[in-house]
């Protein structure tokens, strides 16, 4: 594709009513900007017009790509943006849109631009109908039903504000036709602020300028300016999401109900229930469940594994067959191993569960290897964080079992088959095969009052 792409993302976003810069709001997981630039960067050289101000915060969200970033020293309207671009080095063909089109596609993008070239076009514009245009730049036809003019919705008269077709940001320009308008439209502002949009008018009012509107789908229309947009543009993001799971043959209970973002994979037969939240980087393989209102963010699951309601995880691996939850939170670095069991309250952090092992119940596991078939008993901790402020490493063998209410005090092993008794605290090895219990025994002191203390 031989043209470039200007992304006018320096307003202020005042309906926004936010401190955050509107194109840096997610989508599903992913900023408005970024969503757009990943489509466009696959067709063309991308050029973004930005705030000075919040340089630092756009050029992070868009750290993966190659962008040239512009900027406007103060957001002064979008024709004041494209100004900012000194266009000189460009190519021809020039595609400029609004940063605030979250949803737009590089299929249709692509699909508009042999439409621009076939038809021989200056000026190409992607225009819908709405029931119900609001806010929305409206499109004027003349008696032929030529593209005539734009015009803005506050400077609308009552029978412009009745046409339903409206201009999305989005079109196709020769340079020379946007340099030519650019300058003719800068000497007419000295009385009057001019908007981009009236390039339309401009190449309708020469001769030698041919132009055109191209029917743009709801994706490439919807315009985000308010927090009810965003949260209506995130939503079809999800529903689309959910769809094209389903199609690969997973089981969404209820799909208007079920947040996957994109960047998430899946294999087959997965059901998964209201409420589930999967971010981007996580993988399920065949045969999960996810119960309702369980998170996950870049979790590595294999297949048959079972993730209850109300769980956490993050950051972790968990191979085939193994069960978490409910309310279980596996944190960072945490690996999984096959048939393992994970139960309700269990915090898990760095910790390494060999096959078969469990921790069914109220724990702490972190810093620590779990061998294999070993068993963790109700409220244990390991207390892997020293007065040095060292993090330090529980070992636990193969067929250990740990009663309830141990304190693993790292760095500490337990050995193969070793047993440890219901509330110890463990500070040494205990040996292999061999049953460490607290001592000495509690003591009973009878008839005891409080008032006979002294
Ligand atoms: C704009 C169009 C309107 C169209 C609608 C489609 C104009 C004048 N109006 O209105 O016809 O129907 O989009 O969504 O273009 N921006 C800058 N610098 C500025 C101002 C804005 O870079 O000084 C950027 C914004 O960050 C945004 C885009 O331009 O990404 C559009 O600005 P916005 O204020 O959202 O325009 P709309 O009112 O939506
Ligand atoms: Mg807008």
């Amino acid at each position: 594709m031989k043209f470039a792409s200007v992304v006018l993302a320096a307003g202020s976003g005042t309906r926004m009513a936010s401190p955050l810069p509107k194109v840096l709001h997610p989508v599903a997981g992913e900023s408005m900007i970024a969503r757009i630039v990943s489509e466009l960067s696959a067709l063309s050289k991308v050029h973004v017009v930005i705030n000075p101000q919040v340089r630092t915060l756009v050029q992070s969200a868009l750290a993966a790509y190659p962008v040239e970033f512009h900027e406007q020293a103060e957001p002064k309207g979008t024709a004041d943006a494209i100004k900012s671009v000194d266009l000189a080095s460009f190519p021809e063909d020039i595609l400029v849109l609004n940063g605030d089109h979250p949803l737009i596609r590089a299929e249709e993008i692509k699909s508009m631009y042999d439409q621009f070239l076939s038809k021989k076009l200056d000026l190409l514009i992607a225009t819908t109908t709405l029931k119900n245009p609001k806010e929305f730049g409206r499109v004027v036809r003349d008696e032929r039903g030529e593209l005539k003019d734009i015009v803005e919705a506050k400077e609308a008269s009552a029978d412009e504000l009745k046409i339903k077709e409206i201009n999305t940001g989005v079109f196709f320009i020769k340079k020379k036709a946007l340099l030519e308008a650019l300058e003719a439209l800068e000497n007419q502002s000295a009385t009057k602020e001019f908007y981009i949009t009236k390039l339309a008018y401009y190449c309708y009012s020469q001769s030698s300028l041919k132009s055109s509107a191209y029917p743009a789908s709801y994706e490439m229309a919807f315009g985000v300016n308010s927090p009810a947009q965003l949260a209506r543009a995130t939503e079809s993001v999800f529903l689309e999401n959910a769809n094209f799971w389903m199609n690969k043959g997973n089981i969404i209970v209820d799909p208007k109900a079920t947040y996957i973002e994109d960047g998430v994979s899946m294999g087959t037969s997965c059901v998964i229930y209201p409420g589930a939240y999967l971010k981007k980087g996580t993988a399920l393989g065949n045969f999960c469940v996810i119960e309702t209102n369980s998170y996950l963010h870049a979790a590595q699951l294999g297949n048959g594994v079972q993730i209850k309601g109300f769980s956490y995880i993050e950051h972790a691996t968990i191979k085939d067959k193994a069960s978490i939850g409910p309310f279980a939170r596996i944190r960072q670095g945490t690996e999984i191993e096959e048939e393992v069991k994970i139960g309700n309250f269990v915090e898990t952090k760095k910790a390494k569960f060999e096959k078969g092992s469990k921790a069914s119940h109220l724990s702490y596991i972190g810093d620590a290897t779990v061998g294999e078939r070993s068993n963790i008993g109700a409220g244990t901790i390991t207390c892997n964080y020293t007065a040095g402020k060292t993090k330090e490493k529980t070992t636990i063998g193969n067929d250990v079992f740990i009663g309830s209410g141990v304190q693993l005090v790292a760095p500490v092993e337990v050995e193969d088959g070793a047993t440890v008794g219901a509330g110890a605290t463990v500070r040494q090895t205990v040996k292999k095969g061999s049953l460490f219990f607290q001592t000495p025994e509690g003591k009973e002191i009878e008839n005891y009052s409080p008032k006979k203390k002294s």
